[in-house]
């Protein structure tokens, strides 16, 4: 049976009609013209789905819309709103990726820890991004990246 949930997406209240068994990954980039996270392995190994759900790094391929009624769900699209972040900017200046398919993911995986961690170590920024699988650039443009961001902190 259908059912209307409403959640704050991005800072906007976005109310869509969804199935119960509905991915929250599905409903964001087919009804709710969301794209930036990407559809990978669907199975929660790649990262590539990640989206922050109350502020913390969840797999949107592994939830079901409708748990996230009445939550707050941010993606990149949400994150840039009012300009690129600082740490945009640093992935930006370190050519941290190449073809871009994981880097939604990692902004946000990382724009969490710094929230939570503004000055991580090295190895908090790999264990952070442990989960968010990058095919093309070894990690370590990403990893310095974020670092030259905590040195700022
Ligand atoms: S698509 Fe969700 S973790 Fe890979
Ligand atoms: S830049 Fe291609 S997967 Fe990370």
């Amino acid at each position: 049976m259908k059912k209307t949930i409403t959640m704050n997406l991005n800072g906007d209240l976005r109310s869509v009609e969804v199935e119960p068994g509905d991915i929250l990954l599905d409903v964001l980039r087919t009804r709710l013209g969301i794209k930036s996270p990407k559809i990978g392995c669907e199975k929660g190994d790649c990262g590539a789905c990640t989206i922050l759900l109350n502020g913390k790094v969840v797999r949107s391929c592994l939830i079901l819309a409708i748990e996230v009624d009445g939550q707050e769900v941010t993606t990149v699209e949400g994150i840039g709103r009012n300009g690129a972040t600082r740490l945009q900017k640093a992935f930006v200046e370190q050519n941290s990726f190449q073809c871009g398919f994981c880097a939604p993911g990692v902004v946000l995986a990382a724009t969490a820890l710094l929230d939570k961690n503004p000055k991580p170590s090295e190895s908090e920024v790999k264990e952070a991004l442990a989960g968010n699988l990058c095919r093309c650039t070894g990690y370590g443009p990403i990893i310095d990246a974020v670092m030259s961001v905590a040195k700022e902190n």
